[in-house]
Order: C-alpha cells, then sequence, then structure tokens
C-alpha cells in the first residue's frame, strides 16, 4: 500500500521523508491556504522534495477553465495530478486531460457511483473522504468496499487514494481491503507507528540494563 501525506507543510513532508513514508503528497486549497505562501511556490518546493504524484487543486468549476488551469499546473512538473472535483463539468476535463497525458485526481468522492464515473472517464486517481461521510454517520468505508469491488469487478486501472483519513483504523481497513493508497495527516502517520506498550516495554529494558550496570 502507497503513502500519500495529505498537507501543504513541507516540514511535515520533510520529516515523513525521513522515515521513508512517503509515497506521493495530496494538497486541497484549503491546505494551501494554512501555509500562508504563495501556491506555486509551495507546489514547486514539494516537486523539489518528492519523487512521487503530487496533486494540486483545480479552483474553477466548468471545464474549460479546469482543463486550462490543469494544463498550467501540469507543466509545473512531471509528477503534478491535477485534482478535479467530481462533477459533470469534472468529468468532461478528466476526459480532454487523459487525452491530453495528463493525469488526474478526482476528489470529493462520496459515492460509488460517483467513482465509477471518475473511472469510465479516465482518471488516474479517485478520492473517496471516508471521514468526512463517518461524520455524517454513514461509514466511509463502505464506500472504499464498494469502489475496490467495482474497478476489480471491471479492472480498471484506476488506483483509489483514501482520503479525509482521521485515525490509524481508517488507515488499518482500507489496506485490508486492498486500497492502492492512503493519504494521510501528518497527526496520523505518527500514530501509525505508535503503541503503549512498544514504549513500556523499551522502558523496562532500559532500566533492567542499567540495574545490570550498577
Ligand atoms: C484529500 O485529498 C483531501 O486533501 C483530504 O483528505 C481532505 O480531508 P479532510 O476531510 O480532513 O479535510
Amino acid at each position: 500500500m502507497k503513502f500519500f501525506l495529505d498537507t501543504a507543510n513541507v516540514a511535515e513532508i520533510r520529516e515523513a521523508m525521513s522515515m521513508g513514508m512517503v509515497d506521493g503528497i495530496t494538497t486541497n486549497p484549503t491546505l494551501i491556504a494554512k501555509e500562508e505562501r504563495e501556491f506555486r511556490e509551495i507546489i514547486e518546493d514539494i516537486c523539489a522534495i518528492v519523487d512521487g504524484p503530487i496533486s494540486a487543486e483545480v479552483i474553477r468549476t466548468d471545464a474549460d477553465g479546469m482543463i486550462q488551469e490543469a494544463r498550467e499546473l501540469a507543466g509545473i512538473h512531471e509528477n503534478i495530478v491535477v485534482k478535479i472535483p467530481m462533477l459533470v463539468d469534472g468529468l468532461k476535463a478528466v476526459r480532454q486531460l487523459t487525452a491530453e497525458g495528463i493525469k488526474t485526481n478526482v476528489t470529493l468522492i462520496f459515492s460509488a457511483l460517483q467513482a465509477l464515473m471518475a473511472a469510465k472517464a479516465g482518471a488516474t486517481f479517485v478520492s473517496p473522504f471516508v471521514g468526512r461521510l463517518d461524520d455524517l454517520s454513514q461509514d466511509g468505508l463502505v464506500l472504499v468496499e464498494q469502489i475496490v469491488e467495482i474497478y476489480s469487478n471491471y479492472a480498471f486501472d484506476t488506483e483509489i487514494i483514501v482520503a479525509s483519513v482521521r485515525n490509524p483504523l481508517h488507515v488499518l481497513d482500507s489496506a485490508l481491503m486492498g486500497a492502492d493508497i492512503a493519504t494521510i495527516p501528518f497527526g496520523v502517520l505518527k500514530k501509525l507507528a505508535a503503541h503503549p506498550m512498544t514504549d513500556k516495554g523499551l522502558k523496562a529494558f532500559l532500566d533492567d540494563w542499567d540495574k545490570a550496570k550498577k
């Protein structure tokens, strides 16, 4: 399973890179806005650090506007994946961009039928938002399970990026279902590595070592 980091923060990316845990990056307008830096500068910095797919999102919502923005974004670096919102116009844009060889990530996926349509349009990636569904008392992981099954039934090449990840169980269950990728906030990534029994066990080992040396 590939791990993407869901952030526009360069310090977080460097730290996660040093752990060997970054196969790609996803950003969105909210994550970019948090950084209070120029959009293009952030994307260029990320491209210089990470050798993997880097999602940058369009702002326009009409097909022509999205296509134009996508071409500009794709021109920044060969690893750029253009994030397109799941709209009818978004599907039109994905179809055209796919024909031009520009990689896309259809974002804000909340139903399996949306994911099916995005794959038929030729999307490189789709991003089902599990945490935001959980917030509405709908099981976000059921959506992931459905998309995995549909893509497997018809052998779509579109890869599934589990997005809006809020906790380690989202990552564990997605991995068990066979989702291709989880895009993980830095805070959750650190939690994946942690277990209180590891800390307790290590403390006991080190205490015993110290006692034996006295
Ligand atoms: C996905 O690409 C999005 O950036 C992200 O996962 C959204 O997560 P949120 O629901 O925590 O904002």
